[in-house]
């Protein structure tokens, strides 16, 4: 990873993103020509970037649109994306540490739920154990990378995959909450105690549920960049057939319907800021959803910890957080319940780098603060282990 030349980048693009933002979001449609001109002027012709790219602008926003195909993003397909415009190679920070062959693996089939256990050598809290989960990309590896970090610190963590893994569903559509019941469980049956679960953006929305649903199996929840209501099942079927993003004995969970999603204007805004947009879709259901399809967190019966960043724009995370916390307070919850929302965080609020950071514009502008934040998340975790 060269980081001269990508800080050199950075302020290039930074300067003609100053620029662009002093017009404001257009308000009609946006529409094809607008993106065109946005590419040709700020990103190929400006940057001086290989000349062959200019001939592939059609290409480029094919690729975009795919990226926010049905309402999903496309996380590895964006990576490549932005690989390729930041001529950076993403290695996982910590993935290349895993030792693959020493861990208890999990299927559908055999146990109710795909995940693999990391047991760290040094226990620092038996009779404890953490279920972890990722976000909509339903990348394991992040899944595998985070769970070794926190194994690496003395914690039991049981990785979970709840879609596009053997036995689960390929799209984030109807999820069984039986998974995390089931993880629940079985560490229930290993003699584990106390059991959390920490859960990153969609899978936070997972984990709150979870902390509902199972509130005598779930003591901990910790909800990174969460959601504050469940949302419309995401992928190819949902927009025909419409869906909850979860379930629980074969029944949709209620979920608030997603409204219109302009793709044009989400590609707009993401060559605008090299990041994905999807605020102007989840936004108005942080305060506007049915009482029913907000998550009642209130009758979890966890200590809850939550981490957001304010420069969040994939969804509104912080804006949601701040909404459970104040439904919390209005219910008295009985339980610990704290928010740590960082000024300059973006989506991925994690204790380990992942190799989902270079997409959000947060962890390239702040790397300094990005540290400062993902150290503060491990400690808070840790001390939320010691106190539990
Ligand atoms: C991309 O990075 C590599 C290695 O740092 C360098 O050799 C190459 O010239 C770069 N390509 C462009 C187009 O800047
Ligand atoms: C919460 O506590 C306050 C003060 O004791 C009380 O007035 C209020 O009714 C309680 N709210 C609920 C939902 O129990």
């Amino acid at each position: 990873m060269n980081f001269k030349n990508l800080k050199l980048f950075l302020l290039i693009i930074s300067t003609f993103i100053l620029s662009t933002l002093s017009s404001p979001i257009i308000s009609k449609r946006t529409n094809i020509n607008e993106i065109k001109n946005l590419v040709n002027t700020k990103l190929f012709i400006n940057n001086n970037l290989n000349n062959n790219n200019k001939a592939n602008i059609e290409d480029f926003i094919d690729d975009l649109k795919d990226v926010f195909q049905n309402g999903m993003v496309n996380y590895i397909k964006l990576e490549q994306i932005f690989s390729d415009l930041f001529n950076i190679t993403i290695v996982d920070p910590i993935e290349n540490l895993i030792d693959s062959t020493n861990h208890k693996t999990f299927s559908v089939k055999k146990d109710g739920f795909y995940g693999e256990l990391f047991e760290p050598e040094n226990n620092r809290f038996p009779g404890k154990a953490l279920i972890l989960c990722t976000g909509s990309d339903g990348d394991f590896n992040m899944v595998r990378s985070l769970s070794k970090g926190l194994s690496n610190n003395g914690i039991t963590v049981l990785g979970l995959g709840y879609f596009k893994v053997k036995g689960t569903p390929n799209v984030l559509t109807r999820i069984p909450l039986e998974y995390v019941e089931k993880a629940a469980k079985y560490l229930k049956s290993e003699g584990f105690e106390k059991i959390g679960m920490w859960g990153f953006s969609a899978g936070s929305v997972y984990a709150l549920l979870s902390g509902v649903y199972f509130s005598d199996l779930l003591s901990l929840i910790v909800a990174s960049s969460p959601g504050n209501y469940v949302f419309q099942g995401l992928g190819t079927l949902s927009f025909t057939q419409k869906k909850s993003a979860f379930s629980y004995k074969g029944k949709d969970i209620p979920y608030e319907p997603i409204g219109k999603i302009d793709v044009l204007k989400l590609i707009y805004l993401m060559i605008r800021d090299l990041e994905p947009n999807f605020l102007h879709v989840y936004e108005p259901g942080v305060t506007g959803a049915s009482e029913n399809h907000f998550i009642p967190v209130e009758k979890m019966k966890a200590r809850l910890l939550i981490f957001s960043g304010e420069m969040d724009h994939c969804w509104p995370s912080d804006k949601a957080s701040k909404a459970i916390m104040k439904r919390l307070k209005e219910k008295n919850y009985s339980y610990p319940y704290e928010h740590i929302s960082c000024p300059y965080g973006g989506h991925v609020m994690t204790p380990f780098p992942t190799a989902m950071d270079i997409i959000t514009k947060a962890s390239r502008d702040y790397p300094e603060e990005e540290k400062k934040y993902r150290k503060q998340h491990l400690e808070k975790l840790l001390e939320a282990f010691e106190e539990w």
